[in-house]
Protein backbone atom coordinates (compact mmCIF):
# COMPACT_ATOMS: atom_id res chain seq x y z
CA UNK A 1 0.00 0.00 0.00
CA UNK A 2 3.22 1.99 -0.09
CA UNK A 3 3.44 5.23 -2.48
CA UNK A 4 4.89 3.94 -5.30
CA UNK A 5 7.45 5.83 -6.97
CA UNK A 6 5.84 5.13 -10.51
CA UNK A 7 2.37 5.05 -9.35
CA UNK A 8 -0.60 5.27 -11.97
CA UNK A 9 0.61 3.58 -15.38
CA UNK A 10 -2.06 2.73 -17.24
CA UNK A 11 -3.16 4.90 -20.28
CA UNK A 12 -4.59 8.48 -19.22
CA UNK A 13 -7.89 7.76 -21.06
CA UNK A 14 -9.24 4.61 -19.48
CA UNK A 15 -10.95 4.47 -16.10
CA UNK A 16 -9.79 2.00 -13.68
CA UNK A 17 -11.47 0.35 -11.08
CA UNK A 18 -10.64 2.86 -8.12
CA UNK A 19 -8.44 0.18 -6.34
CA UNK A 20 -6.57 1.45 -2.98
CA UNK A 21 -3.25 2.03 -4.59
CA UNK A 22 -4.35 4.26 -7.30
CA UNK A 23 -5.84 6.85 -4.85
CA UNK A 24 -2.52 6.06 -2.65
CA UNK A 25 -0.67 6.78 -5.76
CA UNK A 26 -1.85 10.15 -5.78
CA UNK A 27 -1.32 11.24 -2.19
CA UNK A 28 1.83 12.84 -2.68
CA UNK A 29 4.92 12.89 0.11
CA UNK A 30 4.77 15.45 2.79
CA UNK A 31 6.76 18.74 1.23
CA UNK A 32 10.47 18.94 0.92
CA UNK A 33 12.14 21.54 2.45
CA UNK A 34 11.60 24.46 0.39
CA UNK A 35 13.87 25.76 -2.47
CA UNK A 36 13.94 28.54 -4.85
CA UNK A 37 13.76 26.27 -7.63
CA UNK A 38 11.15 28.87 -9.22
CA UNK A 39 10.49 32.78 -9.02
CA UNK A 40 7.64 33.84 -9.72
CA UNK A 41 5.23 35.00 -7.18
CA UNK A 42 6.16 37.04 -4.73
CA UNK A 43 6.14 35.63 -1.46
CA UNK A 44 4.21 38.27 0.34
CA UNK A 45 1.55 36.64 1.74
CA UNK A 46 0.13 36.63 5.05
CA UNK A 47 0.25 33.46 6.49
CA UNK A 48 0.95 34.69 9.75
CA UNK A 49 -2.22 36.52 9.89
CA UNK A 50 -5.06 36.43 11.56
CA UNK A 51 -7.33 34.46 9.24
CA UNK A 52 -10.36 34.30 11.81
CA UNK A 53 -13.31 34.53 8.74
CA UNK A 54 -15.07 38.40 9.64
CA UNK A 55 -18.08 36.17 10.70
CA UNK A 56 -18.57 34.01 13.44
CA UNK A 57 -19.09 29.81 13.19
CA UNK A 58 -22.27 29.29 11.45
CA UNK A 59 -24.40 28.73 14.65
CA UNK A 60 -21.61 29.80 16.82
CA UNK A 61 -21.44 30.89 20.56
CA UNK A 62 -17.82 30.92 20.64
CA UNK A 63 -18.44 27.74 22.78
CA UNK A 64 -15.06 25.38 22.19
CA UNK A 65 -17.54 22.80 20.75
CA UNK A 66 -18.92 24.70 17.98
CA UNK A 67 -18.10 23.05 14.69
CA UNK A 68 -14.94 24.19 13.44
CA UNK A 69 -13.61 21.43 11.07
CA UNK A 70 -9.63 22.01 10.39
CA UNK A 71 -7.94 21.88 7.64
CA UNK A 72 -5.63 18.77 7.80
CA UNK A 73 -3.19 19.71 10.45
CA UNK A 74 0.30 20.27 9.06
CA UNK A 75 2.33 17.45 9.64
CA UNK A 76 5.85 17.51 11.35
CA UNK A 77 7.88 19.86 8.40
CA UNK A 78 9.02 21.92 11.25
CA UNK A 79 6.37 24.91 9.30
CA UNK A 80 5.39 27.22 11.88
CA UNK A 81 2.21 26.60 12.29
CA UNK A 82 0.84 27.05 8.90
CA UNK A 83 -2.56 25.44 8.67
CA UNK A 84 -4.64 26.99 11.08
CA UNK A 85 -8.02 25.85 11.92
CA UNK A 86 -10.57 26.98 9.89
CA UNK A 87 -13.97 27.91 11.54
CA UNK A 88 -16.87 27.66 9.30
CA UNK A 89 -18.49 29.09 7.08
CA UNK A 90 -15.47 29.10 4.77
CA UNK A 91 -15.11 31.59 1.56
CA UNK A 92 -13.22 30.46 -1.28
CA UNK A 93 -12.77 32.11 -3.97
CA UNK A 94 -11.07 29.77 -7.47
CA UNK A 95 -8.96 31.97 -8.83
CA UNK A 96 -6.06 31.94 -11.75
CA UNK A 97 -6.36 34.16 -14.36
CA UNK A 98 -5.60 31.28 -16.89
CA UNK A 99 -8.61 29.85 -18.35
CA UNK A 100 -8.80 25.96 -18.56
CA UNK A 101 -6.56 25.20 -15.99
CA UNK A 102 -9.19 23.44 -14.12
CA UNK A 103 -10.69 26.17 -11.61
CA UNK A 104 -14.74 25.16 -12.60
CA UNK A 105 -13.92 21.52 -12.57
CA UNK A 106 -12.55 22.19 -8.83
CA UNK A 107 -15.35 24.24 -7.79
CA UNK A 108 -17.86 21.80 -8.95
CA UNK A 109 -16.08 18.44 -7.65
CA UNK A 110 -14.74 19.85 -4.60
CA UNK A 111 -17.87 21.41 -3.52
CA UNK A 112 -19.88 18.32 -4.41
CA UNK A 113 -17.16 15.98 -2.35
CA UNK A 114 -17.72 18.49 0.50
CA UNK A 115 -21.58 18.13 0.16
CA UNK A 116 -21.33 14.44 0.21
CA UNK A 117 -19.45 14.77 3.32
CA UNK A 118 -22.08 16.54 4.95
CA UNK A 119 -21.04 20.03 4.71
CA UNK A 120 -23.31 22.47 3.53
CA UNK A 121 -21.84 24.01 -0.29
CA UNK A 122 -22.53 26.85 -2.32
CA UNK A 123 -21.15 27.60 -5.64
CA UNK A 124 -21.52 30.70 -6.82
CA UNK A 125 -20.62 30.99 -10.60
CA UNK A 126 -19.34 34.57 -11.74
CA UNK A 127 -17.81 33.09 -15.18
CA UNK A 128 -20.18 34.48 -17.51
CA UNK A 129 -19.80 31.61 -19.53
CA UNK A 130 -21.45 29.62 -16.62
CA UNK A 131 -19.49 26.14 -16.61
CA UNK A 132 -20.03 25.55 -13.20
CA UNK A 133 -23.54 25.98 -13.76
CA UNK A 134 -24.23 23.94 -16.36
CA UNK A 135 -21.82 21.59 -15.29
CA UNK A 136 -24.35 21.01 -12.26
CA UNK A 137 -27.14 20.56 -14.30
CA UNK A 138 -28.77 23.94 -14.76
CA UNK A 139 -29.73 25.57 -17.70
CA UNK A 140 -28.08 29.06 -17.84
CA UNK A 141 -30.76 30.13 -20.56
CA UNK A 142 -33.66 29.46 -18.95
CA UNK A 143 -33.36 31.38 -15.18
CA UNK A 144 -35.36 33.44 -13.67
CA UNK A 145 -32.48 35.71 -11.60
CA UNK A 146 -28.49 34.98 -11.93
CA UNK A 147 -25.53 36.20 -10.61
CA UNK A 148 -26.15 38.94 -13.00
CA UNK A 149 -29.14 39.98 -11.24
CA UNK A 150 -27.19 39.63 -8.23
CA UNK A 151 -24.40 42.09 -8.77
CA UNK A 152 -26.17 44.58 -11.53
CA UNK A 153 -29.91 44.60 -10.16
CA UNK A 154 -29.58 44.90 -6.48
CA UNK A 155 -31.38 41.29 -6.61
CA UNK A 156 -31.31 38.99 -3.64
CA UNK A 157 -28.81 36.48 -3.95
CA UNK A 158 -31.31 33.89 -2.23
CA UNK A 159 -33.87 34.43 -5.03
CA UNK A 160 -31.48 33.32 -7.71
CA UNK A 161 -29.97 29.87 -5.82
CA UNK A 162 -30.83 26.51 -7.58
CA UNK A 163 -30.53 23.18 -5.57
CA UNK A 164 -28.40 20.68 -7.42
CA UNK A 165 -28.57 16.89 -8.15
CA UNK A 166 -26.18 16.68 -5.25
CA UNK A 167 -27.88 16.99 -1.83
CA UNK A 168 -26.32 19.63 0.24
CA UNK A 169 -25.29 21.25 -3.15
CA UNK A 170 -26.39 24.66 -4.26
CA UNK A 171 -25.46 26.94 -7.17
CA UNK A 172 -26.17 30.53 -7.66
CA UNK A 173 -25.61 30.21 -11.32
CA UNK A 174 -24.26 32.67 -13.99
CA UNK A 175 -25.64 33.46 -17.18
CA UNK A 176 -24.37 35.29 -20.65
CA UNK A 177 -25.64 38.59 -19.69
CA UNK A 178 -22.70 38.56 -16.93
CA UNK A 179 -20.49 39.08 -19.67
CA UNK A 180 -21.72 43.10 -19.94
CA UNK A 181 -20.64 43.24 -16.05
CA UNK A 182 -17.37 43.86 -16.21
CA UNK A 183 -18.36 47.34 -18.10
CA UNK A 184 -21.91 47.97 -16.18
CA UNK A 185 -19.84 47.71 -12.71
CA UNK A 186 -17.33 50.27 -14.26
CA UNK A 187 -19.41 53.33 -12.84
CA UNK A 188 -21.18 51.35 -10.00
CA UNK A 189 -21.09 52.60 -6.20
CA UNK A 190 -19.42 49.88 -3.96
CA UNK A 191 -18.98 48.10 -7.61
CA UNK A 192 -16.17 45.76 -5.74
CA UNK A 193 -18.14 44.48 -2.94
CA UNK A 194 -21.81 43.54 -4.52
CA UNK A 195 -20.85 39.55 -4.17
CA UNK A 196 -19.65 39.99 -1.07
CA UNK A 197 -22.45 41.99 0.42
CA UNK A 198 -25.38 39.60 -1.25
CA UNK A 199 -23.33 36.74 0.27
CA UNK A 200 -23.93 38.32 3.83
CA UNK A 201 -27.25 37.43 3.97
CA UNK A 202 -27.41 34.02 2.77
CA UNK A 203 -23.78 32.95 4.48
CA UNK A 204 -25.54 31.42 7.80
CA UNK A 205 -27.29 28.83 5.56
CA UNK A 206 -23.95 27.62 4.62
CA UNK A 207 -20.10 25.94 5.65
CA UNK A 208 -18.46 26.40 2.13
CA UNK A 209 -19.18 28.60 -0.90
CA UNK A 210 -16.74 28.24 -4.09
CA UNK A 211 -16.53 31.65 -5.82
CA UNK A 212 -15.87 30.26 -9.17
CA UNK A 213 -14.30 33.32 -10.87
CA UNK A 214 -13.98 33.98 -14.72
CA UNK A 215 -10.27 33.70 -16.03
CA UNK A 216 -9.52 37.22 -15.75
CA UNK A 217 -8.60 39.86 -13.32
CA UNK A 218 -11.22 42.27 -13.66
CA UNK A 219 -14.07 43.45 -11.58
CA UNK A 220 -15.56 39.64 -11.42
CA UNK A 221 -12.80 38.42 -9.97
CA UNK A 222 -11.99 41.26 -7.69
CA UNK A 223 -15.94 40.80 -6.35
CA UNK A 224 -15.00 37.20 -5.34
CA UNK A 225 -11.79 38.08 -4.20
CA UNK A 226 -13.40 40.71 -1.71
CA UNK A 227 -16.13 38.25 -0.69
CA UNK A 228 -14.08 35.49 0.09
CA UNK A 229 -11.27 34.41 3.46
CA UNK A 230 -9.41 32.54 0.85
CA UNK A 231 -8.27 31.95 -2.06
CA UNK A 232 -7.98 28.49 -4.08
CA UNK A 233 -5.46 28.51 -6.83
CA UNK A 234 -5.71 24.98 -9.81
CA UNK A 235 -2.25 24.52 -11.16
CA UNK A 236 -2.11 22.46 -13.63
CA UNK A 237 0.98 20.13 -13.93
CA UNK A 238 1.89 21.16 -17.79
CA UNK A 239 4.31 23.70 -19.06
CA UNK A 240 3.65 27.31 -18.32
CA UNK A 241 1.35 25.69 -15.52
CA UNK A 242 3.17 29.00 -13.08
CA UNK A 243 3.09 31.36 -15.67
CA UNK A 244 0.99 34.42 -14.50
CA UNK A 245 0.71 32.90 -10.95
CA UNK A 246 3.01 36.12 -9.99
CA UNK A 247 0.27 38.28 -11.19
CA UNK A 248 -2.93 36.87 -9.75
CA UNK A 249 -0.84 36.98 -6.13
CA UNK A 250 -0.06 40.70 -7.17
CA UNK A 251 -3.66 41.10 -7.32
CA UNK A 252 -4.32 38.88 -4.26
CA UNK A 253 -1.85 41.53 -2.41
CA UNK A 254 -3.83 44.59 -3.89
CA UNK A 255 -7.65 42.81 -2.71
CA UNK A 256 -5.93 42.49 0.59
CA UNK A 257 -4.99 46.00 1.16
CA UNK A 258 -7.47 47.74 -0.31
CA UNK A 259 -10.47 45.68 0.34
CA UNK A 260 -10.36 42.42 2.38
CA UNK A 261 -7.37 42.35 4.77
CA UNK A 262 -8.18 38.79 5.78
CA UNK A 263 -8.02 37.34 2.31
CA UNK A 264 -5.32 34.26 2.31
CA UNK A 265 -4.02 32.47 -0.44
CA UNK A 266 -4.55 29.53 1.40
CA UNK A 267 -4.88 26.36 -1.08
CA UNK A 268 -3.14 25.10 -4.38
CA UNK A 269 -4.53 22.16 -5.74
CA UNK A 270 -2.74 20.25 -8.33
CA UNK A 271 -4.80 19.41 -11.47
CA UNK A 272 -4.81 17.51 -14.66
CA UNK A 273 -1.72 15.69 -13.10
CA UNK A 274 -0.24 12.92 -15.60
CA UNK A 275 1.23 10.08 -13.99
CA UNK A 276 2.92 8.95 -17.67
CA UNK A 277 4.76 12.35 -17.99
CA UNK A 278 7.68 13.74 -15.83
CA UNK A 279 7.29 16.64 -16.64
CA UNK A 280 3.93 16.59 -14.09
CA UNK A 281 6.39 15.36 -11.51
CA UNK A 282 8.68 18.26 -12.58
CA UNK A 283 5.83 20.81 -12.08
CA UNK A 284 4.62 19.25 -8.68
CA UNK A 285 7.84 19.84 -7.19
CA UNK A 286 8.70 23.25 -8.32
CA UNK A 287 5.28 23.97 -6.62
CA UNK A 288 5.82 22.71 -3.95
CA UNK A 289 9.18 23.57 -3.08
CA UNK A 290 7.48 27.61 -3.71
CA UNK A 291 4.43 27.24 -1.58
CA UNK A 292 5.09 24.78 0.89
CA UNK A 293 1.93 22.68 2.55
CA UNK A 294 -0.07 25.28 0.77
CA UNK A 295 -0.21 23.14 -2.07
CA UNK A 296 -2.86 19.79 -1.01
CA UNK A 297 -1.34 16.65 -0.92
CA UNK A 298 -3.91 15.19 -3.03
CA UNK A 299 -3.53 15.45 -6.72
CA UNK A 300 -6.25 15.47 -9.71
CA UNK A 301 -4.86 13.00 -12.07
CA UNK A 302 -6.07 13.63 -15.67
CA UNK A 303 -9.09 11.76 -17.13
CA UNK A 304 -11.71 11.47 -19.49
CA UNK A 305 -14.45 11.06 -16.88
CA UNK A 306 -13.84 14.32 -15.22
CA UNK A 307 -14.07 16.18 -18.38
CA UNK A 308 -17.05 14.06 -19.61
CA UNK A 309 -19.00 14.74 -16.31
CA UNK A 310 -20.15 18.45 -17.16
CA UNK A 311 -21.81 17.64 -20.28
CA UNK A 312 -24.10 15.39 -18.04
CA UNK A 313 -24.37 18.15 -16.20
CA UNK A 314 -22.94 16.00 -13.22
CA UNK A 315 -20.31 16.27 -10.63
CA UNK A 316 -17.85 13.19 -11.04
CA UNK A 317 -19.36 11.89 -8.18
CA UNK A 318 -22.25 11.79 -9.20
CA UNK A 319 -21.34 10.87 -12.63
CA UNK A 320 -19.04 8.12 -12.40
CA UNK A 321 -18.77 7.50 -8.54
CA UNK A 322 -15.72 5.13 -8.65
CA UNK A 323 -13.65 6.66 -11.11
CA UNK A 324 -10.34 7.88 -10.30
CA UNK A 325 -11.32 11.74 -10.43
CA UNK A 326 -14.46 10.81 -8.49
CA UNK A 327 -12.03 9.55 -5.50
CA UNK A 328 -9.60 12.04 -6.40
CA UNK A 329 -12.08 15.29 -5.23
CA UNK A 330 -13.89 13.04 -2.20
CA UNK A 331 -10.09 12.95 -0.50
CA UNK A 332 -9.25 16.27 -1.94
CA UNK A 333 -12.50 17.33 0.27
CA UNK A 334 -11.72 15.55 3.19
CA UNK A 335 -8.25 17.24 3.19
CA UNK A 336 -9.45 20.67 2.52
CA UNK A 337 -12.35 20.42 5.08
CA UNK A 338 -10.27 18.07 7.54
CA UNK A 339 -13.10 15.33 7.48
CA UNK A 340 -16.95 15.15 8.05
CA UNK A 341 -18.25 18.09 9.80
CA UNK A 342 -19.01 17.55 13.61
CA UNK A 343 -22.43 19.20 14.00
CA UNK A 344 -24.11 19.11 16.87
CA UNK A 345 -27.77 18.34 15.90
N1 LIG B 1 -8.44 16.55 -14.18
C1 LIG B 1 -8.92 16.71 -15.42
N2 LIG B 1 -8.79 15.73 -16.34
C2 LIG B 1 -9.27 15.91 -17.59
N3 LIG B 1 -9.89 17.00 -18.02
C3 LIG B 1 -10.04 18.01 -17.15
C4 LIG B 1 -9.57 17.92 -15.80
N4 LIG B 1 -9.87 19.07 -15.17
C5 LIG B 1 -10.48 19.85 -16.07
N5 LIG B 1 -10.60 19.22 -17.26
C6 LIG B 1 -11.18 19.75 -18.49
O1 LIG B 1 -10.36 20.82 -18.93
C7 LIG B 1 -11.16 21.88 -19.43
C8 LIG B 1 -10.88 23.14 -18.62
O2 LIG B 1 -11.26 22.92 -17.28
P1 LIG B 1 -12.11 24.00 -16.47
O3 LIG B 1 -12.34 23.44 -15.12
O4 LIG B 1 -13.32 24.42 -17.25
O5 LIG B 1 -11.06 25.18 -16.40
P2 LIG B 1 -11.28 26.73 -16.06
O6 LIG B 1 -12.52 26.86 -15.24
O7 LIG B 1 -10.04 27.11 -15.31
O8 LIG B 1 -11.38 27.44 -17.37
C9 LIG B 1 -12.60 21.42 -19.34
O9 LIG B 1 -12.98 20.87 -20.57
C10 LIG B 1 -12.55 20.34 -18.28
O10 LIG B 1 -13.57 19.38 -18.45
MG1 LIG C 1 -14.19 28.06 -15.61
Amino acid sequence: MGVDADPVAEPGDSEEPPSGPDEAALVLPPPAAAADVITPPSRSDPLDRDTTPKRGPTDGDGSPEDPAPTRAASEETGEPDPAPARPLPRVIAVANQKGGVGKTTTAINLGAGLADLGYRVLVLDLDPQGNASTGLGINIRDLEASMYDVILNDVPLDDCIEATSVRNLFVGPASLDLAGAEIELVPAFSRELRVKQALAEVIEDYDFVFVDCPPSLGLLTVNGLAAANEVLVPIQCEYYALEGLGQLSKNVALVQKGLNPTLELSTIVLVMYDARTKLSDQVVREVRAHFGDRVCRQVIPRTVRLSEAPSFGQPIIAFDPSSRGAIAYRELAKEVSGGAPQRAG
